[in-house]
């Protein structure tokens, strides 16, 4: 049932302050300001030499998240790859470590593939599902559910913020427990947790602005996301949805990278997406910027008011968000970087819930 919107990934992007918090719900405790660690975890994080993540499309971006918050905040080095392209390396593994799959369906192919692959190499399986019933949730030693609902569109939205909650989520625990977080620093991380689905409203605000800047990216026959840290898997997050569902032809491209190539596109006819919440990397992030700005690009810029102060170049549009703690940025990100597709899609006629030769789970390779 689609309530009162006019597509379920209208709907379901408007779910995601209620689902988020309640899969938070799930690993927080939100009296004592703690983690909850799920019960019979068969590891310790803190005796973990790596984690290695698999998983495809839009969880692959969510692992790539990941991989962020796991370093920083527990100083757990994370590997992570594609589920089509680890199945065949034959990576050796160390017994004993944690592979982790994140998997809306739990049905997909190429992840299932890599999890065997893991088992047989002796690591702990963890997954990261929607579908407790799935094949990937079945065959893992411990789940991490995520408790989004039914998801029906077929581009991902409401997934993978959950997705992201799980995992920060686990951050933090696994940085606890390593002894990288102090109880203090547990309690800041929780409660910034905890406020997420607040800001997910407030970004959610946004939508009659984001609607009026679709129309004219829907004559964009390219699109260039950037982002730099942990907006770097938002920009190729926001790229893969617009192809999805708009049929425009995107890339999300590390900001650094820019200048090693990509910057030769760069003119007046491509818009550039540029995701860059005022944080330590903003400054960097603001000159490449101005790179695009010098050679004519056009720039929608998604920022805070403090990134919007400091951007120092004329942009064609720039979208306020809250501002908000650093570490849940990419869930209250993801927010406008949807509606962006969405009402693109809209606006093009497309088929957004069934887009083009797009199934919702691909259980073949
Ligand atoms: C993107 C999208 C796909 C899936 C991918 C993995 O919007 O929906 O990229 O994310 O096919 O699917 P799951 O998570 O079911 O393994």
């Amino acid at each position: 049932d689609k309530g009162n919107y006019r597509h379920f990934m209208a709907k379901e992007i408007h779910e995601q302050p209620d689902v988020v918090a309640r899969t938070l719900a799930h690993y927080l405790d939100l009296n004592a300001m703690t983690t909850k660690v799920p019960e019979g975890l068969p590891f310790d994080f803190a005796n973990l030499q790596r984690v290695v993540i698999t998983a495809c499309g839009t969880a692959f971006y969510a692992g790539l998240v990941a991989k962020y918050w796991f370093e920083r905040l527990a100083r757990l080095p994370v590997d992570i790859d594609v589920a089509s392209e680890f199945r065949y390396r034959e990576t050796p593994l160390d017994p004993g470590g944690l592979a982790l799959f994140i998997s809306q369906s739990g049905e997909t192919a190429d992840t299932l593939a890599s999890l065997r692959y893991c088992k047989a190499e002796k690591q702990h399986i963890g997954a990261v599902v929607n579908v407790k019933e799935s094949t990937i949730a079945r065959e893992s030693d411990v789940i991490f559910p995520t408790i989004a609902g039914p998801e029906i569109g077929v581009a991902s939205t409401k997934a993978f913020t959950c997705q992201l909650s799980v995992l920060a989520s686990m951050a933090v625990m696994a940085g606890r427990q390593r002894g990288v977080l102090s109880a203090d620093d547990e309690g800041r991380l929780v409660r910034a947790l905890t406020e997420t689905p607040r800001y997910m409203v407030d970004a959610l605000k946004l939508e009659p602005q984001i609607e009026r800047l679709a129309r004219n990216l829907a004559k964009a026959s390219d699109i260039l996301y950037l982002g730099r840290g942990s907006s770097y898997p938002l920009a190729m997050e926001g790229a893969l949805k617009l192809k999805e569902i708009s049929y425009i032809h995107a890339e999300g491209y590390a900001a650094g990278e820019l200048k090693h190539g990509p910057i030769a596109l760069i003119d007046e006819t491509m818009p550039v997406i540029v995701i860059a919440p005022y944080d330590k990397v903003f400054e960097k992030t603001a000159s490449n910027m101005q790179e695009v700005a010098a050679r004519g690009g056009r720039i929608i810029l998604i920022t805070d008011q403090k990134g919007a102060a400091a951007a120092g170049v004329e942009t064609m549009e720039t979208l306020v968000m809250p501002d908000v703690p650093a570490t849940i940025a990419p869930m209250v990100y993801s927010i406008p970087i949807q509606l962006l597709a969405y009402h693109t899609a809209v606006f093009m006629g497309t088929d957004v819930d069934q887009p083009r030769n797009l199934a919702k789970s691909v259980t073949v390779e």
